[in-house]
């Protein structure tokens, strides 16, 4: 290996879940608490390029443009020091990352950031590792970032109950891309930055929910029931599971004082309602920010479009198919300077 930097480019897609991953396993490991399941999105991304170069003192991570430090590059740190551990590059890295959406506004950037990365890390180290051992790397960064490498219908289980760090935990493709004729309309109701990240969200609901074993009673039979659902095809039912998955996550948060809906959330979620008093099968999820997140089947997209771009709190529309996962899209060796 030697002197010559080695660098890899990754592309990867947030996933926005369907049946909701919400609380940790108690003890080390970010193992879930509960099983999830997920839709990877094509027409957002994140883009990664880690390069491992003798020149470097300490790793480097410029997001979206701007070299960061603090915790970002702690979490970026540590997925790299797991590289390192697994092969024989040991050097330090540069991390270049960009996501031509959003970052830290609830539109799962850290899922496609931490899937990206995970990907290119291992494959500039030059480790040779199954997707599934991918995804594994990735969800001790980010849960939910497992799941973005895989594209199409994504699972996630929950974690072992005994809890032991070194347990492989890896997401896994249920149904490909193909399986369902979905859109997904994302409905952008801030431009900035979210109140409490997932993770502290998630911890202080289970510390001070008085609904949190309701929730861990609750998400694994909402989630059982989504899976059937989802191989039946019956989109009726998979967007009324989608929704009380949402819903019961934020009603164990809300009661915790964890709030993510704003006003426009709210008016997205009444029209919602209203689309579907209509005959418009569309129904929403929401994460842990203020956008929503609409389903809807291809053929209600543009009625679906209408109605939700006309509420004054929506700022714009992201319109997404159902994606696939994760790729390499360049990789560079002794040359690369
Ligand atoms: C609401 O994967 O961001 O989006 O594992 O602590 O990094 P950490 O949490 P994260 O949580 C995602 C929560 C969610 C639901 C979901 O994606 O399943």
């Amino acid at each position: 290996m030697g002197m010559t930097p080695e660098s890899a480019t990754a592309v990867a897609h947030p996933n926005f879940a369907l049946s909701k991953y919400w609380g940790k396993r108690p003890g080390p490991g970010n193992f879930p608490a509960v099983p999830s399941l997920s839709v990877t999105v094509a027409g957002m991304s994140t883009r990664t390029m880690v390069r491992f170069s003798d020149e470097l003192g300490a790793d480097e991570l410029v997001l979206n443009g701007v070299p960061t430090h603090g915790e970002p590059l702690r979490r970026v740190g540590l997925l790299l020091d797991r590289v390192r551990s697994l092969g024989a590059e040991k050097r330090r890295a540069c991390v270049v990352t960009s996501n031509d959406f959003p970052t830290a506004s609830g539109l799962a950037s850290s899922a496609s950031g931490f899937a990206a990365l995970a990907l290119g890390a291992t494959q500039a180290a030059r480790l040779e590792l199954t997707l599934s051992q991918v995804s594994d790397l990735a969800r001790r960064s980010s849960a939910s970032a497992a799941r973005s490498l895989f594209g199409g219908f994504v699972e996630l289980p929950a974690g072992p109950e005994i809890p032991d760090a070194d347990a492989e935990l890896s997401a896994r493709p249920l149904a490909p891309a193909t399986h369902l004729d979905l859109r997904i309309l994302v409905c952008v109701t801030s431009e900035e930055e979210k109140g409490t990240g997932s993770t502290l969200g998630m911890r202080t609901t289970a510390e001070r929910s008085p609904y949190y074993g309701a929730w861990l009673d609750a998400a694994p039979r909402l989630h059982g029931a989504l899976r059937e659902a989802l191989l039946a095809r019956d989109f009726q039912r998979i967007g009324e599971l989608a929704e009380a998955s949402a819903m019961a996550m934020h009603a164990s948060a809300l009661a915790a004082g964890i709030v993510y809906f704003r006003g426009a959330t709210l008016d997205v979620l009444a029209e919602v309602r209203a689309l579907r008093r209509r005959g418009v099968p569309a129904y929403a999820t929401v994460d842990a920010g203020p956008h929503v997140k609409v389903l809807v089947p291809t053929p209600d997209v543009d009625a679906a479009r209408r109605a939700l771009g006309a509420i004054s709190g929506v700022l714009r529309l992201i319109e997404a198919r159902v994606g696939e996962g994760a790729s390499v899209v360049a990789r560079e060796g002794a040359c690369a300077s």
